[in-house]
């Protein structure tokens, strides 16, 4: 089962990167199963790493090692226990592995305390699920682990989508704590169930909410507004169009003993055109919205939403206020991000100073040669009015 690369192609795959495209390839010897391991050789028919194939996806191997080295559990637990010691954490709720970022392509761990929730987006790392978990389990011995593969892209790789206990058992909503607050991961919510890419942010925006009047708009479980309660904030609008994520941070708040708060389904973009109107002020607002472009393609609608929904926050904020702004569109640069909100500023006669620049935390590592591992960008802005 060998794959052989053609001549003039690129160096990126020399470069460390570790997706091989299908017009990459010049020949694949042998009946080769999608989903399983691959010899891949460049043109020299010099060995250059093993992977595993999937015909149906436009990435025809991911790799997975460079070294000539079976892929089997102790492989896999290697990974595993490298992710763990290059996050060097002693916290009890963090991300174990990121996909991509942590040489396990298709490969996303999220251990919340004595749980751990697992996402699986390819063929290939399907295959390589009981390894997986036999070694989740020797390393951590979780009370259970959940199954959370719900990405589009499984559809693609020829795979049926999973939501379901696949080791132990747990509750529907995994208790977790982050920064000392109470939270819940939704088993049947969005992604691992919770945001952890985003709690150090949070913990940052809280520092200045205190005695404010704050928004969090695209609030899902109410990570931000949890945080701005924790440090202080005087009353928490949070908005999201998403009922059962409203309904979890109706609980969370409750097992926090927080009451400031109030709870809006709606289209954060229609609900705040109809403030504007009735001009309502915040002090603080967190602006938190999904991906908005999965591909090259659509990115200038992507910039688009940004820069209407990042207006329409600025409109909404008392001179000086704070604007938290969050992209995690992953085609949209850290530079275009800045280019829309530059725009957004210049539309409402405000200037935004930067106070804080976050983005992804230690356990979403960034590969600085793999830019895909490269999609949240945070910024805490001050607003101040130029015109009035
Ligand atoms: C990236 S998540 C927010 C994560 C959250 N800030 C956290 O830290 O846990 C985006 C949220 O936006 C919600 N959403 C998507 N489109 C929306 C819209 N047009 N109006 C309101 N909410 C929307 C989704 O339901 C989801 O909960």
């Amino acid at each position: 089962m060998k794959v052989f690369l053609k001549k003039n192609i690129k160096p990126r795959i020399k470069n460390g990167h570790p997706w091989i495209y299908d017009n990459e390839i010049e020949k694949i010897e042998g009946n080769v199963e999608n989903g399983s391991i691959v010899n891949v050789f460049n043109h020299e028919k010099y060995f250059i790493g093993k992977g595993y194939l999937n015909t149906n996806s436009k990435i025809r191997v991911r790799l997975l090692t460079r070294k000539n080295e079976s892929i089997n559990k102790d492989f896999i637990k290697k990974r595993i226990l490298a992710a763990i010691k290059r996050r060097n954490t002693s916290e009890k709720t963090f991300r174990v592995v990121f996909s991509e970022a942590d040489n396990l392509p298709g490969l996303i761990v999220d251990k919340f305390e004595s749980y751990i929730v697992i996402d699986i987006t390819t063929l290939g790392m399907e295959k390589l699920k009981p390894y997986i978990l036999e070694s989740l389990i020797e390393i951590f011995n979780p009370l259970g682990i959940y199954e959370k593969s719900e990405s589009s892209s499984r559809i693609k790789e020829g795979l049926e989508k999973i939501s379901e206990w696949v080791y132990g058992r747990g509750p529907e909503l995994i208790p977790f704590q982050i920064n000392d607050i109470k939270f819940l991961a939704d088993t049947k919510g969005q992604k691992t169930g919770a945001f952890l890419d985003q709690r150090y942010n949070a913990m940052i925006l809280g520092n200045f909410s205190k005695n404010k009047i704050c928004l969090d708009c695209f609030s899902y479980t109410g990570n931000f507004a949890v945080h701005m309660l924790r440090a202080g904030a005087k009353n928490v609008i949070l908005i999201d169009y998403s009922k059962r994520a409203l309904e979890i941070a109706d609980e969370i708040m409750k097992l926090n003993k927080f009451e400031n708060y109030e709870l809006i389904n709606a289209n954060a973009f229609d609900f705040l055109k109809n403030l504007d109107k009735s001009s309502k002020m915040f002090d603080v607002i967190s602006v938190d919205p999904p991906s908005f472009a999965k591909s090259a393609s659509n990115k200038l609608s992507a910039l688009k939403g940004y820069k209407e929904i990042n207006l329409r926050a600025m409109r909404l904020l008392k001179d000086g206020g704070i604007l938290a702004t969050s992209s995690c569109t992953q085609v949209v640069s850290e530079q275009e991000f800045i280019s829309t909100i530059i725009a957004a500023t210049n539309d409402s006669g405000k200037i935004a100073r930067t106070l804080y620049r976050g983005g992804q935390p230690f356990d979403h590592p960034i590969v600085l040669n793999i830019f895909e591992t490269n999609y949240l960008k945070f910024f805490l802005l001050e607003i101040e009015k130029i015109r009035y």
